[in-house]
């Protein structure tokens, strides 16, 4: 293998996986090197460029540890998270769609009763979360684990500030199961739109590009119940600024319900509340799992 020019350098790359024993791997890496050479052909990438590409990706590498994650930043703000999730997610359209899981789900949060407030303190309007989880074929799905996650009324999840860090503290986020009729419900605090973070390389790349780092109000919600796929999904806020340009394309129109204000009074829990407080009512559907032979 000598004298290979711009011309041949594609195929000889491809034909160097020729004894790769994994086929999917093969198939990937194939694919990856006639996509990438075929963009540096398209763009005709200058030796200034491609450099400055290596430096961008450095800095992205060296932004990231256990609580940051910039590569998953990079591939939801390009788009390719969305497409991930959307291609290995089709469902009836009776189904609740998904969208994307973003970096802020916390593996075993705290476990709340219905009726619970799971803010924990965390800031913001009072909120009253409720509905039901239904199969495609409309049975109620008893006992199914919700997990929520949200932001405060600063726009940060509890992971995000430091103090809440060092003592282990989980705010405005917790596992609850749904009742005998597949009803739950919850008080939390109102949501609202936030940028992603935007300090870093991810954030230059978005400032470079003419765009805003912010995601429409939404409530994180995963569903699991035997026999059902998993659905990890968000519902959106009606009305929020952010719907038609979300940073990391996540909005599906069925997604998004209206948070409906209430003047100060008694709220569903049965207690006075002196300032204005929001409900939400969404409902649910999953899709039966594939049962393999
Ligand atoms: C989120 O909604 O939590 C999120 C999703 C993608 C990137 C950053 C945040
Ligand atoms: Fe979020």
């Amino acid at each position: 293998m000598r004298n290979i020019n711009e011309d041949t350098i594609t195929q000889a790359v491809i034909a160097s996986f020729a004894k790769c024993e994994n086929s999917r791997l093969r198939t990937i890496m194939t694919s990856l090197v006639q996509h990438l050479h075929a963009f540096a052909r398209d763009v005709h990438l200058t030796e200034e460029e491609w450099f400055n590409a290596i430096n961008f990706l450095t800095e992205v590498g060296h932004i990231t540890d256990d609580k940051r994650q910039e590569f998953i930043l990079l591939s939801d703000t390009l788009g390719l998270s969305m497409l991930v999730t959307s291609q290995n997610n089709r469902k009836p359209s009776n189904c609740t769609e998904a969208t994307v899981f973003g970096p802020f789900f916390v593996e075993g949060a705290p476990i709340y009763n219905n009726g619970d407030d799971i803010s924990n303190g965390a800031t913001g309007a009072p909120c009253y979360v409720s509905g039901q989880v239904r199969g495609a074929n409309g049975d109620a799905v008893p006992n199914a684990w919700l997990d929520v996650w949200q932001s405060d009324d600063e726009g940060f999840y509890d992971v995000q500030k430091p103090i809440n860090a060092s003592d282990n503290i989980l705010q405005a986020r917790g596992r609850l199961k749904t009742d005998a009729e597949g009803f739950f419900n919850f008080r939390s605090i109102l949501a609202e739109a936030y940028p992603i973070p935007h300090d870093g390389p991810v954030g230059r790349m978005l400032a470079a590009t003419g765009r805003h780092p912010w995601r429409p109000a939404h409530l994180h919600f995963m569903i699991a119940a035997p026999g059902y796929e998993t659905l990890i999904t968000h519902v959106f806020r009606d009305g929020d600024q952010y719907l038609d340009s979300d940073v990391v394309f996540g909005v599906r129109s069925t997604l998004i319900a209206e948070w409906v204000r209430h003047e100060p009074g008694v709220a569903p829990d049965g207690k006075l509340r002196e300032t204005p407080w929001y409900s939400l009512n969404y409902d649910f559907v999953l899709n039966p799992a594939v049962v393999s032979a």
